[in-house]
């Protein structure tokens, strides 16, 4: 009976003093408040819906570290930290210490495969080596170039003078979106989504791939924000809530991205359309690439270069529409190149520059430079101890 009684007592000790905590529990000076056995749960439930904002708070008032360990029970301790000399040490001085490791592979793999973006060790210094020695290529700069020239030409600026004739406002925002996949799907498997019309945004319709595509990355970034690693599995096996809404919309995503790369390995012989010249043809040069090892290089550069370059420019032109006086000097460092070689024109429009005149618009280049360092369009990444 005594025993019964110590053990009660005991018990209603640790649940008072855990409710006690858990009412009066002061939040540290940096705002994050940890909690007996929850750690920091309570706050991380709370503010899973404005997360970056919720620990980019945090992180400013963590003087002067801007570094903050999150306890989060059932899932491994995480380092937060945003401050410049962490951030330069994990990711470039000290990088070989700091792999994606096993965690955000299994997490993330449903999407990126063992692409780029999602391996480690030899499997990613394979693609690497690809990705730099191709990146650098001058055909694939001028298979940019024209991409790039043939989208602005037929289809930007006809969207962007439709909206100024009928003085309708446009979603800047949303028309790069558009602009930048349709760009990285021609660049990378030579395929135009056609997202953006050349007869107005109203005639614009996104593409199925490019909803699944979407749809598929924002879900996959949701299995970040659950409390514990076995919820979103249960889900996952159960085919059930976000985790269904996955499965079909990676369904979409990878019948559209196997098409391509049959397609593409049954005209290989034949005499095609396409100009060999995309990134999936050149990753694909050795033989013994299989589907999956294509499909994952086509996904990967879709993840690379779309929200990425979209945030850029949006970003850009924001913040240009708020200083006059740079937009002023881009436009005239741009007309001063233009009259100085005014007979050397880039392409079939005589509008556009080529790639040495675009080298030389130093302070062009200076202001996207600033706009990319004031805005921090690549908010976060994930490396493990
Ligand atoms: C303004 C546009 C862009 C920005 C700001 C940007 C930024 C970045 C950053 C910060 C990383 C490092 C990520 C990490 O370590 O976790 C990265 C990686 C990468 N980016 Fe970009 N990127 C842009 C556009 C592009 C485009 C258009 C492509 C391809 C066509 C591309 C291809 C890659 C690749 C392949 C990697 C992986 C490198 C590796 O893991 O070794 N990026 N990018």
């Amino acid at each position: 009976m005594d025993t019964y009684l110590f053990l009660t007592s005991i018990l209603v000790l640790i649940v008072s003093s855990i409710f006690y905590n858990l009412l009066k529990n002061k939040p540290s000076r940096n705002g994050l408040r940890s909690y007996p056995i929850l750690g920091n749960l309570p706050d991380f439930i709370k503010n899973k819906n404005r997360f970056l904002q919720w620990t980019t708070e945090i992180l400013s008032a963590t003087t002067p570290t801007h570094t903050v360990i999150l306890r989060v029970p059932s899932q491994p301790d995480q380092i937060l930290t945003s401050n410049p000399l962490n951030v330069e040490y994990v990711l470039n001085t000290n990088c070989r210490n700091y792999p994606k490791g096993d965690l955000f592979h299994f997490i993330l793999k449903d999407l990126l495969g063992d692409g780029i973006f999602n391996s480690d060790g030899e499997q990613w210094h394979s693609q690497r080596k690809i990705a730099c020695f191709e990146l650098n290529k001058r055909s694939l700069r001028s298979f940019v170039m024209k991409i790039v020239e043939f989208e602005i030409l037929q289809r930007l600026i006809p969207v962007v003078n439709a909206a100024v004739e009928k003085r309708t406002i446009l979603n800047l925002q949303d028309v790069l979106q558009r602009f930048a996949f349709d760009n990285i799907c021609k660049v990378a498997f030579d395929f135009d989504p056609e997202t953006l019309s050349e007869d107005g945004i109203s005639q614009c319709i996104p593409s199925n791939f490019m909803t699944a595509f979407d749809d598929s990355a924002n879900l996959i970034m949701n299995r970040l924000l659950e409390p514990a690693v076995f919820i979103w599995r249960v889900k996952r096996f159960l085919n059930i809530g976000k985790e269904r809404q996955l499965k079909e919309s990676m369904k979409v995503v990878n019948d559209f991205a196997y098409d391509i790369i049959r397609n593409r390995k049954s005209n290989q012989h034949a005499s095609s359309s396409h100009s060999n010249d995309d990134l999936l043809s050149r990753f694909a040069e050795k033989e013994d690439r299989t589907e999956q090892f294509l499909r994952d290089v086509i996904l990967n550069f879709v993840t690379a270069g779309r929200e990425t370059t979209s945030s850029a420019l949006t970003w850009f032109f924001w913040l240009l529409s708020s200083n006059p006086d740079v937009e002023f000097k881009i436009l005239e460092e741009i007309k001063f190149i233009k009259t100085q070689k005014q007979n050397h024109t880039y392409g079939n429009s005589g509008i556009l520059f080529d790639f040495d005149q675009l080298r030389e618009m130093n302070y062009l280049h200076a202001a996207i430079s600033e706009s990319l360092r004031l805005t921090h369009l690549f908010i976060s990444t994930h490396k493990q101890l």
